[in-house]
């Protein structure tokens, strides 16, 4: 008798921190799987959904309505038990005993580095870009950031009409511990006088101060000073500032703001050409692989190469930021 093949499974899940453009990611892997007529499984709240053997079964109804939300239906956690042995090995157990044939990770730097790891033990895994920090070297493009920095940017532009009416100062503190990317794109976007991010080696407050008093000399009503958070205590960076230059200065940090929101065109378009790229990867066969961004055009990329180099800072942006900030 001829045995009839049992469908494919997949898993899908969303990892770290959320990213304006995960859902839209989410709707195009499970409308490609159904479309190859494979079975779907949403682990809810990421690895530690995955740990505790918490899915079920999608369908394509069960993603409509979502391309538009910001968040994650799925829902997302910073899984400490998945840097554990332990935590990795239970996770690679559940996708064993479930019979996935795939799994496909949404998430930023540390989620697809679980990914790897699950790969490690077995788990063929399939990477998406998502975070909203951009600070990931083997994809020119992570699902997120342009909704980031068109929330950031907004918030700039409101902040320039009261700090330019009172002719204050402002601190303006965007998203990033380890990368200064958004603050750079908000800073060019949003026509600031300065930045601050992580990668510089130290904060020069010198430098800042002089170029604000500069600035005031040649008639600047106000002075736009963006920074990301890994640069440390904003708030107290604000009450210097204030403090040697006489200045009223004010401070403002986005924060979570930053990571919600209705996602842009650029991220829909870009989760759903990722999301649908995974499924199509998993369907011709390949093996633990990275969609990305390369040269302006997706790409896949081996997960263990992908993850192995750390994304290189080109001050040039910077530097023209300053040049047109004259
Ligand atoms: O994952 C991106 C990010 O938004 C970073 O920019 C930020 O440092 C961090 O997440 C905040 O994480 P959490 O939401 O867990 O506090």
């Amino acid at each position: 008798m001829r045995k009839i093949d049992a469908k494919k499974k997949i898993g899908i899940l969303t990892s770290g921190g959320d990213a304006p453009g995960m859902n839209a990611a989410i709707r195009a892997v499970v409308r490609t799987a159904m479309y190859h007529d494979l079975q779907v499984f949403g682990v809810l709240r990421g690895y530690e959904g995955l740990i505790a053997a918490d899915f079920h079964e999608m369908t394509a109804k069960d993603v409509s309505d979502i391309i538009h939300r910001g968040g994650t239906i799925l829902r997302t956690a910073r899984s400490e038990e998945m840097r554990t042995d332990e935590g990795l090995d239970r996770a690679a157990q559940v996708c064993n005993v479930l019979a996935l044939d795939g799994l496909v990770v949404i998430g930023g730097d540390g989620s697809l580095k679980g990914a790897s790891k699950l790969a490690r033990r077995g788990v063929n895994v399939f990477g998406i870009p998502a975070t909203i920090d951009l600070d990931l070297c083997c994809s020119e493009y992570t699902i997120g950031f342009d909704t980031a920095v068109n929330t950031g940017m907004d918030a700039v532009n409101k902040i320039r009409d009261t700090s330019s009416s009172h002719e204050r100062c402002s601190v303006i503190e965007v998203m990033g511990r380890n990368c200064g990317q958004i603050a750079l794109w908000c800073g060019m976007t949003g026509g600031a006088e300065e930045i601050m991010i992580p990668e510089f080696k130290e904060v020069d407050l010198d430098a800042v101060v002089r170029q604000i008093m500069e600035n005031r000399g040649k008639g600047k009503r106000h002075n736009l000073i963006l920074v990301a958070e890994g640069i440390g205590d904003s708030y107290q960076l604000s009450l210097d500032i204030e403090r040697i230059t006489g200045i009223e200065t004010r401070s403002t940090i986005l924060g979570h703001l930053q990571r919600g929101g209705i996602p842009t065109a650029v991220d829909r378009m870009h989760a759903s050409m990722m999301g649908y790229k995974a499924v199509e990867l998993f369907v011709s066969g390949a093996q633990n692989r990275v969609v990305v961004m390369k040269n302006g055009k997706y790409d896949d990329l081996d997960i263990f190469e992908a993850l192995e180099e750390k994304k290189p800072y080109n001050h040039e942006l910077y530097d023209i930021i300053k040049i047109l900030s004259i």
